[in-house]
Protein backbone atom coordinates (compact mmCIF):
# COMPACT_ATOMS: atom_id res chain seq x y z
CA UNK A 1 0.00 0.00 0.00
CA UNK A 2 1.27 3.24 -0.81
CA UNK A 3 0.10 6.65 0.99
CA UNK A 4 1.65 10.05 1.04
CA UNK A 5 1.10 10.91 4.83
CA UNK A 6 1.33 7.13 6.50
CA UNK A 7 3.46 4.46 6.60
CA UNK A 8 2.05 0.71 6.65
CA UNK A 9 4.19 -2.06 7.96
CA UNK A 10 3.21 -6.08 8.25
CA UNK A 11 4.73 -8.54 10.51
CA UNK A 12 2.52 -11.70 9.41
CA UNK A 13 -0.72 -10.70 11.46
CA UNK A 14 0.65 -7.73 13.36
CA UNK A 15 0.06 -4.36 11.35
CA UNK A 16 2.13 -1.22 12.39
CA UNK A 17 0.57 2.03 11.29
CA UNK A 18 2.94 5.00 11.21
CA UNK A 19 1.09 8.52 11.02
CA UNK A 20 4.62 10.38 9.11
CA UNK A 21 4.29 14.01 8.79
CA UNK A 22 7.08 14.34 11.07
CA UNK A 23 7.61 19.03 10.04
CA UNK A 24 4.26 18.83 11.07
CA UNK A 25 4.65 17.08 14.27
CA UNK A 26 2.16 14.03 12.50
CA UNK A 27 -0.85 16.35 12.49
CA UNK A 28 -3.81 15.18 10.97
CA UNK A 29 -4.98 16.48 7.81
CA UNK A 30 -7.68 15.49 5.36
CA UNK A 31 -5.56 13.69 3.51
CA UNK A 32 -4.14 11.62 6.41
CA UNK A 33 -7.43 11.07 7.82
CA UNK A 34 -8.45 9.50 4.42
CA UNK A 35 -5.12 7.46 4.13
CA UNK A 36 -5.72 5.79 7.93
CA UNK A 37 -9.20 5.28 6.94
CA UNK A 38 -8.08 3.17 3.95
CA UNK A 39 -5.38 1.43 5.63
CA UNK A 40 -7.70 0.21 8.70
CA UNK A 41 -10.53 -0.62 6.73
CA UNK A 42 -7.73 -3.08 4.18
CA UNK A 43 -5.95 -4.33 7.75
CA UNK A 44 -9.35 -5.16 8.85
CA UNK A 45 -9.35 -8.04 6.67
CA UNK A 46 -5.90 -8.62 6.06
CA UNK A 47 -3.78 -8.39 10.05
CA UNK A 48 -4.94 -9.46 13.58
CA UNK A 49 -3.98 -6.75 15.68
CA UNK A 50 -2.93 -3.17 14.99
CA UNK A 51 -0.57 -0.66 16.43
CA UNK A 52 -0.65 3.01 15.46
CA UNK A 53 2.23 5.49 16.22
CA UNK A 54 3.55 8.71 15.00
CA UNK A 55 6.86 9.19 13.08
CA UNK A 56 9.85 10.55 14.85
CA UNK A 57 10.61 10.82 18.55
CA UNK A 58 8.86 13.85 19.04
CA UNK A 59 4.67 13.30 18.44
CA UNK A 60 2.04 10.70 18.08
CA UNK A 61 0.00 13.47 16.77
CA UNK A 62 -0.38 17.16 17.81
CA UNK A 63 -3.82 17.11 16.72
CA UNK A 64 -6.04 17.99 13.68
CA UNK A 65 -4.12 19.94 11.20
CA UNK A 66 -5.35 23.78 11.99
CA UNK A 67 -3.97 25.19 8.65
CA UNK A 68 -6.72 23.60 7.31
CA UNK A 69 -9.50 24.56 9.43
CA UNK A 70 -9.09 27.97 10.59
CA UNK A 71 -10.87 29.54 7.74
CA UNK A 72 -13.83 27.27 8.17
CA UNK A 73 -17.88 28.47 8.24
CA UNK A 74 -19.96 26.44 10.74
CA UNK A 75 -21.23 24.02 8.54
CA UNK A 76 -17.77 23.22 6.85
CA UNK A 77 -16.34 22.79 10.79
CA UNK A 78 -19.82 20.63 11.50
CA UNK A 79 -19.12 18.57 8.28
CA UNK A 80 -15.20 17.95 9.62
CA UNK A 81 -16.33 16.65 12.68
CA UNK A 82 -18.88 14.09 11.41
CA UNK A 83 -17.08 12.95 8.42
CA UNK A 84 -13.59 12.19 10.52
CA UNK A 85 -15.83 10.66 13.28
CA UNK A 86 -17.35 8.16 11.13
CA UNK A 87 -14.41 7.18 8.85
CA UNK A 88 -11.92 7.59 11.42
CA UNK A 89 -12.52 7.50 15.25
CA UNK A 90 -15.83 6.01 14.91
CA UNK A 91 -14.30 3.36 12.45
CA UNK A 92 -10.71 2.38 14.83
CA UNK A 93 -13.71 2.12 17.70
CA UNK A 94 -15.61 -0.46 16.14
CA UNK A 95 -13.04 -2.23 14.14
CA UNK A 96 -13.40 -5.80 14.95
CA UNK A 97 -9.82 -6.12 15.41
CA UNK A 98 -7.51 -4.41 17.96
CA UNK A 99 -5.78 -1.51 17.44
CA UNK A 100 -3.00 -0.63 19.91
CA UNK A 101 -2.28 2.75 20.27
CA UNK A 102 2.03 3.54 20.89
CA UNK A 103 1.81 7.25 22.31
CA UNK A 104 5.22 8.02 21.40
CA UNK A 105 5.29 11.78 22.29
CA UNK A 106 2.52 14.79 21.77
CA UNK A 107 -0.70 13.39 21.48
CA UNK A 108 -2.77 16.43 21.76
CA UNK A 109 -6.20 17.37 20.26
CA UNK A 110 -7.32 14.69 17.35
CA UNK A 111 -4.17 12.81 18.45
CA UNK A 112 -5.11 12.39 21.95
CA UNK A 113 -8.79 11.46 20.19
CA UNK A 114 -7.58 8.75 17.59
CA UNK A 115 -5.23 7.20 20.78
CA UNK A 116 -8.50 7.53 22.73
CA UNK A 117 -10.46 5.80 19.73
CA UNK A 118 -7.91 2.99 20.15
CA UNK A 119 -8.78 0.20 21.97
CA UNK A 120 -5.74 0.40 24.62
CA UNK A 121 -2.74 3.13 25.02
CA UNK A 122 0.90 2.47 25.87
CA UNK A 123 2.77 5.62 26.28
CA UNK A 124 6.33 6.32 26.03
CA UNK A 125 7.53 8.60 29.43
CA UNK A 126 8.09 11.74 27.57
CA UNK A 127 4.33 11.51 26.20
CA UNK A 128 2.28 14.16 26.87
CA UNK A 129 -1.48 14.61 26.37
CA UNK A 130 -3.79 17.22 26.61
CA UNK A 131 -7.20 18.30 24.63
CA UNK A 132 -6.29 21.98 24.02
CA UNK A 133 -9.30 23.03 21.50
CA UNK A 134 -10.35 25.84 23.98
CA UNK A 135 -7.17 27.86 23.80
CA UNK A 136 -8.06 27.93 19.56
CA UNK A 137 -11.72 29.01 20.34
CA UNK A 138 -13.05 25.68 19.05
CA UNK A 139 -13.93 21.98 20.93
CA UNK A 140 -12.78 18.70 20.77
CA UNK A 141 -14.61 17.60 17.40
CA UNK A 142 -13.59 13.96 17.21
CA UNK A 143 -15.38 12.57 20.38
CA UNK A 144 -12.86 14.03 22.98
CA UNK A 145 -15.99 15.28 24.85
CA UNK A 146 -17.44 11.68 25.13
CA UNK A 147 -14.68 9.30 25.26
CA UNK A 148 -12.19 11.52 28.00
CA UNK A 149 -14.59 11.30 30.82
CA UNK A 150 -15.73 7.31 29.94
CA UNK A 151 -11.88 6.95 30.40
CA UNK A 152 -10.88 9.45 33.21
CA UNK A 153 -13.93 10.52 34.83
CA UNK A 154 -15.81 13.22 34.20
CA UNK A 155 -14.24 16.08 36.70
CA UNK A 156 -10.76 15.42 35.24
CA UNK A 157 -11.95 15.25 31.84
CA UNK A 158 -13.77 18.95 31.99
CA UNK A 159 -10.58 20.04 34.29
CA UNK A 160 -8.39 18.47 31.32
CA UNK A 161 -10.54 20.37 28.86
CA UNK A 162 -11.23 23.51 29.90
CA UNK A 163 -7.55 24.51 31.15
CA UNK A 164 -6.36 23.05 27.60
CA UNK A 165 -3.18 21.46 29.61
CA UNK A 166 -1.24 18.70 29.03
CA UNK A 167 -0.62 15.50 31.55
CA UNK A 168 2.86 13.75 31.53
CA UNK A 169 2.50 9.70 30.49
CA UNK A 170 3.02 9.27 33.97
CA UNK A 171 -0.01 11.20 35.20
CA UNK A 172 -1.87 9.82 32.26
CA UNK A 173 -1.58 6.27 34.16
CA UNK A 174 -2.43 7.34 36.89
CA UNK A 175 -5.62 8.80 35.79
CA UNK A 176 -6.19 5.18 33.67
CA UNK A 177 -5.86 7.21 29.98
CA UNK A 178 -2.66 4.86 29.12
CA UNK A 179 -1.75 1.02 30.59
CA UNK A 180 1.74 1.73 30.70
CA UNK A 181 4.31 3.87 30.45
CA UNK A 182 8.08 3.16 29.22
CA UNK A 183 11.28 4.19 27.91
CA UNK A 184 11.00 5.35 24.04
CA UNK A 185 12.98 2.54 22.68
CA UNK A 186 10.52 0.09 24.68
CA UNK A 187 7.37 1.57 23.51
CA UNK A 188 7.07 -0.71 20.09
CA UNK A 189 8.62 -3.69 21.89
CA UNK A 190 5.70 -3.51 24.31
CA UNK A 191 3.37 -3.31 22.00
CA UNK A 192 4.55 -6.06 19.75
CA UNK A 193 4.44 -8.37 23.06
CA UNK A 194 1.12 -7.13 24.24
CA UNK A 195 -0.10 -7.92 20.46
CA UNK A 196 1.12 -11.16 20.47
CA UNK A 197 -0.05 -12.28 23.28
CA UNK A 198 -3.59 -11.12 21.96
CA UNK A 199 -3.12 -13.34 18.76
CA UNK A 200 -2.15 -16.63 20.63
CA UNK A 201 -6.18 -16.15 21.13
CA UNK A 202 -8.81 -16.61 19.22
CA UNK A 203 -9.72 -13.97 16.73
CA UNK A 204 -13.48 -14.52 16.50
CA UNK A 205 -13.77 -14.19 20.37
CA UNK A 206 -11.65 -11.33 20.52
CA UNK A 207 -14.33 -9.57 17.95
CA UNK A 208 -16.84 -10.51 19.97
CA UNK A 209 -15.26 -8.99 23.01
CA UNK A 210 -14.88 -5.77 21.00
CA UNK A 211 -18.73 -5.36 20.34
CA UNK A 212 -19.65 -6.38 24.11
CA UNK A 213 -17.40 -3.70 25.92
CA UNK A 214 -18.22 -1.03 23.24
CA UNK A 215 -22.23 -1.53 24.02
CA UNK A 216 -21.36 -0.62 27.64
CA UNK A 217 -20.29 3.26 26.10
CA UNK A 218 -23.39 2.95 23.96
CA UNK A 219 -26.51 4.87 24.43
CA UNK A 220 -30.05 2.85 24.14
CA UNK A 221 -28.06 -0.48 24.16
CA UNK A 222 -28.04 -3.09 26.64
CA UNK A 223 -24.81 -4.20 26.91
CA UNK A 224 -25.45 -7.19 29.20
CA UNK A 225 -27.70 -8.44 26.43
CA UNK A 226 -25.24 -7.85 23.64
CA UNK A 227 -22.59 -9.97 25.68
CA UNK A 228 -25.29 -12.36 26.12
CA UNK A 229 -25.74 -12.66 22.30
CA UNK A 230 -22.00 -12.39 21.33
CA UNK A 231 -21.57 -15.16 24.31
CA UNK A 232 -24.04 -17.36 22.68
CA UNK A 233 -23.06 -16.95 19.07
CA UNK A 234 -19.18 -18.12 20.00
CA UNK A 235 -20.76 -21.48 20.78
CA UNK A 236 -21.13 -21.44 16.64
CA UNK A 237 -17.84 -20.99 16.11
CA UNK A 238 -14.62 -23.27 14.75
CA UNK A 239 -12.47 -21.04 17.79
CA UNK A 240 -14.98 -22.49 20.21
CA UNK A 241 -15.04 -25.92 19.03
CA UNK A 242 -10.84 -25.32 18.60
CA UNK A 243 -10.40 -23.72 21.93
CA UNK A 244 -12.52 -26.58 24.44
CA UNK A 245 -11.37 -29.64 22.71
CA UNK A 246 -7.26 -28.56 22.72
CA UNK A 247 -8.16 -27.75 26.18
CA UNK A 248 -9.61 -31.61 26.65
CA UNK A 249 -6.90 -32.82 24.86
CA UNK A 250 -4.24 -30.96 27.16
CA UNK A 251 -2.78 -29.36 24.35
CA UNK A 252 -2.45 -25.65 22.90
CA UNK A 253 -5.45 -24.03 20.35
CA UNK A 254 -4.67 -23.80 17.13
CA UNK A 255 -7.56 -21.11 16.07
CA UNK A 256 -7.80 -20.03 12.28
N1 LIG B 1 -1.71 21.68 13.01
C1 LIG B 1 -0.90 22.15 12.07
N2 LIG B 1 0.43 22.26 12.22
C2 LIG B 1 0.94 21.88 13.40
C3 LIG B 1 0.14 21.38 14.45
C4 LIG B 1 -1.25 21.28 14.23
N3 LIG B 1 -2.09 20.80 15.14
N4 LIG B 1 0.94 21.11 15.51
C5 LIG B 1 2.18 21.42 15.13
N5 LIG B 1 2.20 21.88 13.85
C6 LIG B 1 3.35 22.33 13.07
C7 LIG B 1 3.81 23.71 13.47
O1 LIG B 1 3.02 24.70 12.85
C8 LIG B 1 5.22 23.69 12.97
O2 LIG B 1 5.22 23.86 11.57
P1 LIG B 1 6.27 24.90 10.86
O3 LIG B 1 7.62 24.35 11.24
O4 LIG B 1 5.95 24.76 9.41
O5 LIG B 1 5.99 26.22 11.47
C9 LIG B 1 5.67 22.25 13.24
O6 LIG B 1 4.46 21.50 13.33
C10 LIG B 1 6.44 22.08 14.52
O7 LIG B 1 5.66 22.60 15.60
P2 LIG B 1 6.19 23.69 16.64
O8 LIG B 1 5.00 24.40 17.19
O9 LIG B 1 7.25 24.54 16.02
O10 LIG B 1 6.85 22.75 17.73
P3 LIG B 1 7.09 23.08 19.27
O11 LIG B 1 7.95 22.01 19.80
O12 LIG B 1 7.49 24.48 19.46
O13 LIG B 1 5.62 22.94 19.94
C11 LIG B 1 3.49 21.85 20.30
C12 LIG B 1 4.99 21.68 19.98
C13 LIG B 1 2.82 20.50 20.15
C14 LIG B 1 3.33 22.37 21.74
C15 LIG B 1 2.85 22.88 19.32
O14 LIG B 1 3.21 22.49 17.99
C16 LIG B 1 1.37 23.00 19.39
O15 LIG B 1 0.85 23.59 20.32
N6 LIG B 1 0.65 22.44 18.39
C17 LIG B 1 -0.78 22.58 18.29
C18 LIG B 1 -1.48 21.67 19.28
C19 LIG B 1 -2.99 21.83 19.21
O16 LIG B 1 -3.53 22.87 19.54
N7 LIG B 1 -3.66 20.78 18.76
C20 LIG B 1 -5.10 20.74 18.69
C21 LIG B 1 -5.57 21.14 17.34
S1 LIG B 1 -7.33 21.19 17.28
Amino acid sequence: MNFENILVEQKDNLAIITINRPSKLNALNKTTIEELHEAFKYLEENAKVIIITGSGEKAFVAGADISEFADYSIEEGAELARKGQEILFNFVQNLSIPVIAAVNGFALGGGLELAMASHFRVASSNAKMGLPEVSLGVIPGYGGTQRLPQLVRKGKAMEMIMTAGMISAEEAKDWGLVNYVVEQEELLPLCEKLANKIMRNSSVAISAVIKSVNANFETNVNGFNVEIEQFGESFGTNDFKEGTTAFLEKRKPNFE
